[in-house]
């Protein structure tokens, strides 16, 4: 099932980047790199026209309090967002009914791709969600167009899960594929429903 959680005040820190809630004064640095055409349509979401757009997504953010903004250190840009999101088909997904977990989404400034900073701020909540709010599992998604991000997942330890059409905020579909990773910590044996869609361990 979907864990309960929030950001709550929580900072991560890693070698590179600091990992922490939005805040209004994001705005500028936010739809710098969010109105650049191709960024968020590898998410599934349109670039923003207007700031706008980015100030109604900022509110959103803030207000959920679940969505990490990405702050690079070394010249003070926020260049990011990594989400901790519901999964979905909570109530067909059997193998989870028992365990908590969480879906991760994120987009990365133009700017700054191909440095493995992505990577870096995964790998970093991972280890926060698993060590420190115990969570047994994470998922994290990618059309399959998107193979940036599927080497982010595979350089996080993400394992092919289903391979399945997913719809996308253009009200288009795409085939994608959806990716697991169990919590290291713990000996967990998932019994996997929907064999139809299931790639796990083959
Ligand atoms: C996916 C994304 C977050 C990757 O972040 P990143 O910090 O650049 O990740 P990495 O540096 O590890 O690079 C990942 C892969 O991108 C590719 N890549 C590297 N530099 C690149 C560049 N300048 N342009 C395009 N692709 C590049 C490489 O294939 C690289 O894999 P490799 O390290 O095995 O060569 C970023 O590309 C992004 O924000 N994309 C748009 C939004 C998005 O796709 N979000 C995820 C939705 S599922």
């Amino acid at each position: 099932m979907n864990a309960e959680f929030k950001i709550d005040g929580k900072i991560i820190e890693t070698e590179r980047l600091i990992l922490r809630p939005f805040r209004q004064s994001d705005l500028e640095d936010f739809y710098n790199y969010a109105k650049v055409d191709g960024v968020g349509e590898m998410a599934g979401w349109r670039h923003h026209e207007n700031r706008q757009k980015t100030q109604q997504i900022l509110d959103n953010f803030i207000n959920e309090d679940k969505t990490f903004a990405i702050f690079y250190k070394k010249d003070g840009k926020l260049i990011g967002s990594l989400g901790v999101e519901k999964y979905g088909k909570e109530e067909v997904l059997s193998e989870f009914f028992d365990y908590q977990g969480r879906e991760i989404g994120y987009v990365l400034s133009k700017d700054y791709w191909g440095k493995g900073i992505m990577p870096e701020a995964v790998t970093a909540v991972i280890n926060y969600l698993f060590n420190e709010q115990n969570l047994d599992f994470l998922l994290c998604g990618y059309y399959d167009f998107n193979v940036q991000s599927k080497r982010v997942q595979e350089k996080c330890g993400f394992k092919p899960y289903r391979k399945l059409v997913m719809d996308t905020r253009l009200g288009t579909k795409e085939q994608g594929t959806l990716n697991l990773l169990a919590n290291p910590n713990k000996n967990i044996t998932f019994k996997f429903s929907h064999p139809e869609t299931l790639i796990y361990g083959n």
